[in-house]
């Protein structure tokens, strides 16, 4: 069953009855104001960072799960009826409506009683702004007399005090209006130097900004009084919850249209000129007042929109391809790159299930966010790098996240999670092999931001290495901290506390537990910075990291294979966790996808025995299951994993951020067939026709689907902020269709389906673009180049050596 389709011309997805099984979002802005919003117009806006600068309010535990958002009621002055063209809050009988999410923007409308109202939500490029265009057309033969009431409510800022501390934050809330728009200024009176506002190119008849005037005792937004009444109140909010609600009346002829602009935006004063007069409390306008006048003219709005429309294109327009499967040009072409974008800009901090004020950015997300971000704003890629390289600690260690406001660590979760150093060193060598940029690595950073340490960013790698190399443990395998890629193996913490966190608690000391999967990391990341080495001219070092990792190579053959598949780690005790010898989680995917994808066991077997097993073990037609046989109960050496229910998130879930782990393992040993089958098997758009089983969103991964030790098998969980995102993106371009970034060139080794008989791509690569042609002769995955028309050896298309800006490259398969 679906709730809508594909419209690939417009890159949206149209959503075309509003009861979707979960909240369907998508994201507004991708600079520095964003919001996020629902089909139904929920969701809720902020100024770069979710918790500390949050613009506007959403409760906690809703019910319904989305309630609360950028809600227009439409008012049919004779009868006295009122709807939501968006469908929420007031849940009407709606005809034709449709949700149109689309890069940047979403066009939410309906009719009702012949009245067709949409709104388009986006945000303006380089503003910190929203939004809302509505249009109503009267569809009616008659006249028809509207009200139109709109109404968002303000957060008092800090996103996790506003949802606590009542006793004082009923006291605070502070608005001013003037000229029709409505200002929040709760604390600017003391050390805020920021406000919001909101207002509309309407003429104002009446407004609200007090919450409970607004909707009216015991009422909620499904029914608000003074919308019910037709009039507003013009309630200045002192306290209590302010609001922004406005009145609008329309007259509309038959096939009469007309708009209606709404800003939501935040702004900034000087700290000496925050008040106008300047010994006044009133707030200084002078410098928002010009913002306001500009996106009240439809003129600029539409351009602004026009703009934005570009900026996708552009950015998606880097890499374009024509496969034989529909599924796979989707997301390649449109959502797994704009997925990508918002990772990127949120990492984990702001979706529907990540709540914005919970975690900030993490180290090892937004390290991994690179590989699918990176092609398209590398500028903005090497900021965050060096951001990401300035919260590491001295010892090469890591917090496990920052704050993005402050870009400070985050001392409540620290650090000590001994794979997080690793994937810097992954990240900075996806974004020199796609942009050359090597500059980079002399950058000055330093170390947990204190002024004076600064080093240069290579050494921050070298830094990252050795972080491991200090921490082997009893096999030579690493020591795993509190945790690696998996949050939930907790070795080390050993908990029976309630409430206790699993990846702050840790009651041993850390020298026993090991983990199979940062050697896996430690093999890639070492080969990886070995190249590096030997480009900058340190040809002893290179040579240096290289015998560490044939070391942790031969150590993995020796003491982290388990016969028929790679063990996963050995626990306090020195057990083995994930080996035939365990009664449950005797396999797991992590090791397997890992260790073969940074090369390990390629030469002598191991790897396609791994694969095989995973194939027997754990693939199903949901996805690869993250472990088997799940964990029944509790077992305290091992920590959270085994506190889910069998089948959900690491206990035995399709975790899908390391599916595309053993996608890329699977073209390593050359198995095209089973890396796109595994790739479809998860592919959002290709599960689009089981939307009622899956759940969450057709056109976007999420973090997990429920495992077949679930009852609800096949349900999708935790959409939009995940690894799998730049996972998948990683796997599907740079794998299996093989079109891979390097140092030397655009390498063109394609590992597809057999029964593919080719494709095309497009990709603007280091400002050349490529056209690229890819046929199969034979069935193997043999490539033959022709560049320009001219055969080359080998499978990297270097750079052109003249003015060459468009290159052809023809690649045969056999
Ligand atoms: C989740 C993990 C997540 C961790 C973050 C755990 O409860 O299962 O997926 O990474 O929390 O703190
Ligand atoms: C989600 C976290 O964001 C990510 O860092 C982690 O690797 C996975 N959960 C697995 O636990």
């Amino acid at each position: 069953m679906t709730f809508g389709f594909f419209d690939d011309e417009h890159k949206e997805y149209v959503i075309t009855r509003p009861d979707t099984p979960l909240p369907w979002i998508n994201y507004l802005g991708c600079q520095a104001y964003f919001g996020i919003i629902s089909n139904t117009a929920g969701g809720y806006s902020f100024y770069r960072d979710a918790r500390l600068r949050r613009i506007t309010r959403y409760r906690y535990n809703n019910v319904p799960f989305d309630l609360g958002g950028r809600y227009i009621y439409l008012r049919d002055d004779e009868s006295g009826q009122f709807w939501s063209p968006s469908w929420q809050p007031t849940r009407h009988d709606l005809e034709n409506y449709t949700c149109r999410h689309g890069m940047g923007y979403t066009i939410i409308g309906s009719r009702y009683r012949g009245i067709e109202a949409h709104t388009n939500y986006f945000v303006p490029l380089d503003e910190n702004l929203e939004i809302w265009q509505l249009t109503i057309t009267n569809q009616r033969s008659k006249r028809a007399a509207l009200s139109v009431f709109s109404s968002i409510e303000f957060c008092l800022w800090d996103a996790q005090d506003d949802a606590t501390n009542f006793q004082r934050n009923f006291s605070i809330g502070q608005v001013e209006v003037e000229d029709g728009v409505i200002y929040h200024k709760t604390e600017y009176r003391e050390r805020r130097n920021h406000f919001a506002y909101f207002t509309c190119s309407g003429k104002v008849e009446t407004f609200d900004t007090q919450r409970e005037v607004f909707v009216g005792p015991y009422r909620g937004w499904e029914r608000p009084v003074g919308v019910e009444r037709g009039r507003l109140a013009n309630s200045v909010a002192h306290g209590w919850a302010p609001i922004g609600a406005q009145h609008v009346k329309l007259e509309l002829e038959p096939g009469e249209t007309q708009q209606i602009i709404f800003v939501l935006g935040y702004h900034e004063n000087p700290q000496n000129q925050k008040f106008d007069p300047p010994e006044s409390q009133t707030l200084n306008k002078k410098s928002v007042k010009p913002v306001i006048a500009k996106y009240l003219d439809s003129t600029h709005v539409n351009r602004a929109f026009e703009k934005l429309r570009q900026y996708w294109a552009r950015l998606l327009g880097i890499c374009q391809v024509e496969t034989p499967d529909v599924h796979t040009d989707r997301m390649v072409n449109i959502w797994n790159a704009y997925q990508c974008m918002a990772t990127f800009n949120m990492s984990r901090s702001a979706s529907f299930y990540e709540s914005g004020i919970g975690r900030g950015l993490g180290f090892r997300d937004s390290n991994q966010d690179l590989l699918g971000f990176v092609h398209m704003v590398p500028a903005r890629a090497r900021e965050r790098i060096l951001d990401l390289a300035a919260t590491q600690l001295p010892t090469g260690g890591a917090y496990h996240q920052y704050q993005p406001l402050t870009k400070r660590g985050n001392n409540d979760v620290g650090g000590n999670f001994n794979d997080d150093p690793h994937w810097l060193i992954l990240g900075v060598a996806a974004y020199l092999k796609e942009t050359g940029d090597w500059s980079i690595l002399d950058e000055p950073v330093p170390y947990d931001n204190h002024p004076g340490s600064e080093q240069p960013l290579y050494e921050h790698l070298e830094r990252s290495f050795k972080y491991t190399l200090d921490r082997l443990g009893p096999h030579g395998l690493l020591l795993i901290g509190r945790a690696d890629w998996d949050d939930c193996l907790n070795l080390n913490c050993f908990s029976d506390t309630p409430g206790q966190s699993f990846q702050t608690t840790t009651n041993k000391d850390g020298k026993v537990a090991e983990s199979v999967f940062i050697a896996g990391l430690f093999v890639l990341a070492g080969r990886e910075l070995a190249d590096i080495a030997q480009r900058r001219g340190l040809a002893e070092e290179a040579k240096d990291y290289l015998a560490q990792v044939a070391k942790m190579e031969a150590t993995i053959r020796q003491h982290g294979w388990d016969g028929e598949w790679f063990l996963r780690a050995y626990d306090d005790f020195g057990r083995k966790i994930g080996s035939k010898e365990c009664r449950e989680g005797k396999i797991f995917i992590e090791t397997q996808g890992f260790c073969v994808l940074a090369g390990v066991g390629l030469d002598d077997g191991l790897a396609g025995q791994s694969m095989d097993s995973v194939n027997k073990y754990l693939a199903t037609q949901h996805g690869i299951i993250l472990q088997q046989p799940a964990y029944s109960k509790y077992y305290l050496e091992l920590g959270e994993i085994s506190s889910y229910p069998r089948g959900y998130k690491e206990n035995a879930g399709i975790f899908c951020h390391n599916n595309p782990w053993v996608m890329i393992a699977e073209t390593r040993v050359g198995n095209g067939d089973r890396a796109h089958d595994y790739y479809s098997r998860i592919n959002p758009s290709a599960r689009e026709p089981i939307s009622d089983l899956h759940r969450c969103e057709p056109y976007v991964y999420a973090q997990m689907i429920a495992g077949r030790d679930a009852p609800t098998y096949g349900e999708a969980k935790n959409s939009w902020l995940t690894g799998t995102a730049a996972w998948n993106y990683y796997a599907i371009t740079q794998w299996i269709l093989g079109i891979r970034t390097s140092y030397d060139g655009l390498q063109i080794s394609p590992v597809i389906p057999k029964s593919w008989r080719g494709f095309k791509a497009t990709r603007i690569f280091r400002g050349v673009t490529y056209h690229i042609v890819v046929e199969r002769a034979g069935e193997g995955n043999q490539v033959a180049l022709r560049v320009d028309g001219v055969p080359i050896k080998g499978d990297i298309v270097p750079l052109p050596g003249d003015a060459r800006r468009e290159v052809l490259v023809q690649a045969t398969l056999s």
